[in-house]
């Protein structure tokens, strides 16, 4: 793949805006409910997927290793929240990893987790929808569970494809519609009833897992998100359902 060979630009960081109008309620709300949620997010995860969160980003890694094993390459994980894709990516790796997020204390999180492990793995505050990064100079990128909270998603993915270099990787780990007649009804009755419950107890803030099953029945389905990538101009454009399609890895590539 060329983004994997290719010499490569460094990483740049150029100044971004506030966010306006009804964009700038959504993110301070976004933001807000992240926030709330950060010293609880990482037991809730584990332990309201049954640990099947950890086998899911290992999927996504998979996707990644050649681009990982250049040190001439940057990889984004965007909105990386307490850094647990990010440290996966990292470990190992001989290219740049960099984590961005634009809510502090999942980040302050994140931070600690790299200091832990001695891993040279920046974290940097950044909004998705105008990101921190030059015209091509990220050779891939990964957000996990990040795009279905962006106040527009196909700007959102204009914007990554922006910062991506020519050849360069987008892949999405996000959830979906499960596509298992059987289980989806099984599915949707814990995802949208006792997993708000559970999570809002445990979390201390019931917003915040209300929020997830609606933003998830808000999200474009895996045909429709793969539609969106390539309108945006993405190529190569291909979706694996994980866990009966619970969750999607999509990816593109920048031509
Ligand atoms: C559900 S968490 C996912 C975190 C992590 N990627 C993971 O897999 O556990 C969503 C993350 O997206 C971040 N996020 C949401 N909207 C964002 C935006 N516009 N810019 C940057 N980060 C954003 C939130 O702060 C939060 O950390």
């Amino acid at each position: 793949m060329k983004a994997q060979s290719a010499p490569t630009k460094p990483i740049e960081i150029i100044s971004s805006d506030a966010a306006i109008g009804d964009e700038a309620t959504h993110l301070a709300a976004v933001r807000d409910m992240f926030a709330a949620i950060a010293g609880r997010y990482d037991f809730l995860n584990h332990f309201l997927s049954l640990n099947i969160d950890r086998y899911w980003r290992r999927k996504v890694y998979a996707q990644l290793t050649s681009v990982l094993a250049d040190d001439n390459a940057t990889l984004v994980d965007l909105a990386c929240g307490t850094g647990d894709l990010a440290l996966k990516l990292k470990s190992g790796a001989s290219a740049k990893v960099v984590g961005a997020d634009f809510c502090e204390p999942m980040l302050v999180i994140a931070k600690k987790k790299a200091a832990e492990r001695s891993l040279n793995l920046p974290f940097v505050g950044a909004d998705a929808m105008r990101l921190p990064f030059a015209d091509s100079t990220v050779q891939a990128l990964t957000i996990s569970f990040g795009l279905r909270n962006l106040p527009d998603i196909k700007k959102g993915l204009a914007e990554i494809f922006r910062v991506l270099d020519t050849g360069g990787r987008l892949v999405i780990l996000e959830f979906t519609t499960p596509v298992i007649p059987g289980f989806r009804p099984v599915f949707n009755f814990y995802f949208r009833r006792i997993l708000p419950f559970l999570g809002g107890v445990l979390s201390g803030s019931r917003p915040a897992y209300s929020y997830l099953p609606v933003s998830v029945a808000h999200f474009p389905d895996q045909r429709s998100l793969a539609k969106l990538m390539r309108g945006i101009g993405f190529a190569d454009v291909k979706y694996q359902n994980l866990t009966g399609g619970v969750a999607a890895i999509h990816q593109g590539v920048k031509p």
